[in-house]
């Protein structure tokens, strides 16, 4: 998928629900109850808040499901803004623009076990992989961190798995307190186990830390804030020269028309100026909105999400820089 591929959906909120306390379901459907495109488990989707804003949501309902998209939104009083508009703003009926989702976390294959870890809200796109392995009969365990009960979103979902012991709860608070031991839990890996790990920051680097003797391509996490450790780390902004000091050229190969990227301005930044339509969001290589499909030239990748055989064939515009002095892009 590139940056032409981003068309949006025009989707009915058919329905909001609680599902915990400072979460919110949200159900998208087609204006005609229609099919939408698939997705797989670990998906997201942007959201566009219809005040410029954009936001990236994972989806956590079954994928097999084919008639809605949800998301699940915790309210963050000191967050950027978008949880907070949702909440107060989002209205049954009112028409939204959503992108056709995106995987950076997806599911490996079949034979695979399947350790997943969710703290808080980092439960949406863990959700959506227990529909999906349940239907597999894949060997898993969710592990669910959360601060106090009322805390625990989907819980009745989540149940059911709980009574066959492939579902444990882990509170922070409370008279049943039982934190999640991660640095034991990740202690040893299982042959041919795979983490995937959503939640916040620190519990993101808890778990990696914890899991940092597993083997390579083993532990999976998905972030809408940069993850530390990063594959390539991002450079600090207005620092973005790096192999390209002094700048270097952009050529869009189905216009034929050429683009300076000078030191400290992203390839998206640089085309958007001359017209270009490159979306971004995130402006951090973490959501993978600007991507695009390159021809010729060597980029140097800053990204937190493509794998190493997307890198043959995409850049993230907003962070990627150039070994060599031009570029030419799919655009
Ligand atoms: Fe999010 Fe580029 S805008 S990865």
């Amino acid at each position: 998928m590139n940056a032409n591929a981003s068309q949006l959906l025009e989707l009915r909120l058919a329905a909001i629900r609680f599902a915990a306390q400072d979460i919110n379901v949200y159900v998208f459907e087609r204006g005609d109850g229609g099919e939408l495109p698939p997705f797989e488990a670990g998906s997201h989707v942007d959201l566009h808040l219809g005040n410029g804003t954009v936001r990236q949501y994972s989806l956590c309902n079954d994928p097999a499901v084919r008639d809605r998209y949800e998301i699940a939104v915790l309210r963050q009083p000191t967050g950027r803004g978008g949880s907070k508009a949702w909440h107060e703003l989002a209205r049954c009926d009112a028409t939204y623009r959503v992108s056709r989702p995106r995987n950076h976390f997806r599911l490996v294959d079949d034979r695979a076990s399947f350790l997943l870890l969710a703290g808080g809200i980092g439960i949406t796109p863990l959700l959506s992989m227990v529909h999906d392995l349940e239907r597999r009969s894949a060997p898993y365990t969710l592990h669910y961190c959360a601060r106090s009960e009322e805390r625990v979103a989907f819980r009745k979902e989540l149940d059911r798995a709980a009574v066959h012991g492939k579902v444990v709860f882990h509170l922070d608070q409370g008279p049943d307190a039982n934190p999640l031991d991660l640095a034991g839990l990740l202690a040893h890996q299982n042959v041919g186990e795979h983490v995937y790990c959503c939640g916040p920051q620190p519990f993101i680097d808890a778990a990696a830390q914890a899991s940092r003797d597993w083997r390579e391509g083993f532990f999976h996490v998905e972030c809408f804030t940069p993850v530390v450790p990063a594959p390539t780390p991002a450079p600090a902004a207005g620092s973005l020269a790096s192999a390209d000091a002094g700048g270097f050229t952009v050529a869009l190969a189905r216009s034929g028309r050429k683009v300076f990227v000078a030191d400290g301005v992203s390839i998206a930044h640089a085309l958007q100026v001359q017209g270009v339509n490159v979306p971004t969001s995130c402006e951090q290589g973490i959501c993978g909105m600007c991507q695009v499909t390159y021809l010729e030239g060597t980029p140097e990748h800053h990204d937190m999400v493509l794998l190493d055989d997307e890198r043959e064939q995409y850049l993230m515009a907003c962070c990627a820089r150039s070994r060599t002095p031009e570029l030419v892009l799919d655009l």
